[in-house]
């Protein structure tokens, strides 16, 4: 693929009416799968690392195999640092070589918020001008992982979702690359239920008046039909992390009931198998192949 920066995948995924991927990672077995699913499909692809993630894998580590693999796999892999919270850990970020910066103040007031990330974005772009940022708005829980009910203060009733103004106002203020507004998502996904529905409405009105890309987190636990309508109303980024975490945990379980299993490369390619197919799926949901 001709594709070699973020803003021109973007660019791509706007002309085509899809959404990229972004799927996080801890591990090496969670990289392979995704950008083995990404290659076959010929699909430009965003891989993250939290901060928690990138603190294990390490930021150098984790961009010396995004490296790697671009030019082994001769294809447009992108590194981004998934909801950094301060301005010491995105500049590390930025000069380990990361293509993209979240900054995640959502969980404070929109001046607070506006006021943070503004200072990332001028940090950022004194670095390099050609390195996104992406603000959020509107609180959707910070963890990605198995709930019994929804996490106390996360946002989901319109009434306290962040309304098309303050969004506008958000963008023009901090100078973000790309938006990523709460409109009834969270982080993480239910035992046993789907997640709450997403407003696809706000998401179109959004769209309309944000002046810039939009970004939806908290895929994990997202119906199809949602996703698809969330792509159609202007999403061009989705977010995906517990069903990744789910599925190594299953495929470690798996290849650990083999009790002579010891060695870590014989294990680890069984949560590989499982992760590569949860990415194959949701790729082609987000990029029109279903
Ligand atoms: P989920 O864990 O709900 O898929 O959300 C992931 C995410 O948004 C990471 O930024």
């Amino acid at each position: 693929m001709r594709i070699k920066t973020l803003r021109s995948a973007i660019e791509w995924a706007k002309d085509k009416g899809v959404a990229l991927g972004h799927f996080n990672i801890s591990d090496i077995s969670a990289f392979h799968a995704i950008t083995k699913a990404a290659k076959e499909l010929g699909v430009p692809i965003i891989i993250g690392t939290s901060e928690g993630e990138a603190d294990y894998i390490d930021l150098d580590v984790a961009m010396a195999m995004v490296i790697d693999a671009r030019k082994e796999l001769d294809h447009p892999i992108f590194l981004n640092a998934d909801h950094f919270r301060s301005l010491e850990k995105v500049r590390e970020a930025v000069i380990a070589g990361y293509d993209s910066v979240i900054f995640d103040a959502a969980g404070q007031s929109i001046d607070e918020n506006i006021e943070k990330t503004k200072e990332v974005v001028d940090l950022v772009k004194t670095i390099d001008k050609e390195i996104f940022v992406e603000g959020e708005l509107g609180y959707i829980g910070e963890s990605s992982k198995i709930f019994e009910e929804i996490p106390e203060g996360v946002e989901i009733v319109r009434d306290a979702l962040p309304i098309p103004e303050d969004v506008a106002r958000f963008v023009k203020e901090t100078g973000v690359d790309l938006i990523a507004p709460a409109v009834g998502n969270l982080h993480g996904m239910f035992k046993d239920a789907p997640n709450p529905k997403l407003d696809i409405d706000l998401i179109k009105s959004i769209g309309v008046s944000a002046g810039v890309p939009m970004v939806l987190h908290g895929g994990s636990g997202i119906s199809d039909e949602d996703f698809k309508s969330a792509i159609e109303a202007g999403m061009r980024i989705i977010h995906v992390n517990t069903e990744i975490r789910v599925a190594w945990r299953e495929g470690i379980e798996d290849a650990l009931e083999d009790k002579s299993k010891i060695a870590p490369y014989k294990v680890f390619p069984e949560s590989e198998d499982k992760i590569y197919k949860i990415v194959l799926d949701r790729l082609k949901l987000f990029n029109g192949m279903l």
